[in-house]
């Protein structure tokens, strides 16, 4: 997600401390959700109207972080988090505080076409297995993509990362309990099928 940067961006940041906490000695509540790369917030905010529970998202774009508050900001949300840093930085003082999750959801991730890229990917394997790790008993990865190269990719780093696919679809229909994503609703407009991956830990 390309955006110019904005230089309200680190300044709202910083005076919305509620909306855009320190990472440590976080309250949860159960159910607690986390979104990582949840780019200007309207996944975020679709779920978070309308299911109960904690919702936490990465961004690390802090323009788009931005964004993604102030739309939380003028909803009227009491129940979202925002984070405008790098999962590869946070995840750690997330297990280490003891935050779990129910539902750990990557919509719409970089691609990183390249193969020199790979490791990049959201869903590369050391990704994959700290998302485990952050996850409750019975927790799940919840995985949306249009490009099925990234889809092939990591139904392949599920498993080294000890994760099993509960669910897989190449031609997702969006769901109750799901929200359309910035990324998503463009794609949906021009025809694109939509791949879909379910991952939890448990054997089955
Ligand atoms: C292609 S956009 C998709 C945005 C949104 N999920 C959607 O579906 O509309 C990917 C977003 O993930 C963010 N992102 C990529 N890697 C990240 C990381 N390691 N930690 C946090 N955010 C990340 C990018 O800044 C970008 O805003």
């Amino acid at each position: 997600m390309r955006s110019r940067k904005k230089k309200w961006a680190d300044p709202f940041i910083s005076v919305h401390p509620d909306l855009f906490p320190s990472p440590q000695g976080l309250d949860l509540n159960k159910p607690s959700y986390l979104e990582i790369g949840c780019g200007k917030g309207d996944f975020l905010l679709g779920m978070a109207s309308k299911q109960k529970g904690d919702y936490l998202a990465i961004e690390k774009d802090h323009s788009i972080a931005a964004v993604a508050g102030k739309k939380a900001l003028n909803a009227g949300l009491n129940n979202v988090r925002l984070f405008a840093s790098d999962f590869d930085e946070l995840a750690p003082i997330f297990l280490e505080s003891g935050y779990r999750f129910a539902k750990i959801y990557v919509n719409f991730p970089d691609p990183w076409p390249k193969l020199r890229h790979h490791k990049r990917r959201l869903t590369e394997t050391s990704r994959l297995t700290m998302m485990a790790k952050l996850l409750d008993e019975g927790g799940e990865i919840r995985f949306k993509t249009d490009n099925a190269d990234l889809f092939e990719y990591s139904k392949e780093q599920a498993p080294l990362a000890n994760l099993h696919i509960v669910y897989s679809d190449d031609d997702y229909a969006l769901k109750e309990d799901d929200a359309l994503t910035e990324y998503e609703s463009q794609f949906r407009q021009y025809g694109i099928p939509i791949h879909y991956l379910i991952l939890n830990k448990e054997e089955k």
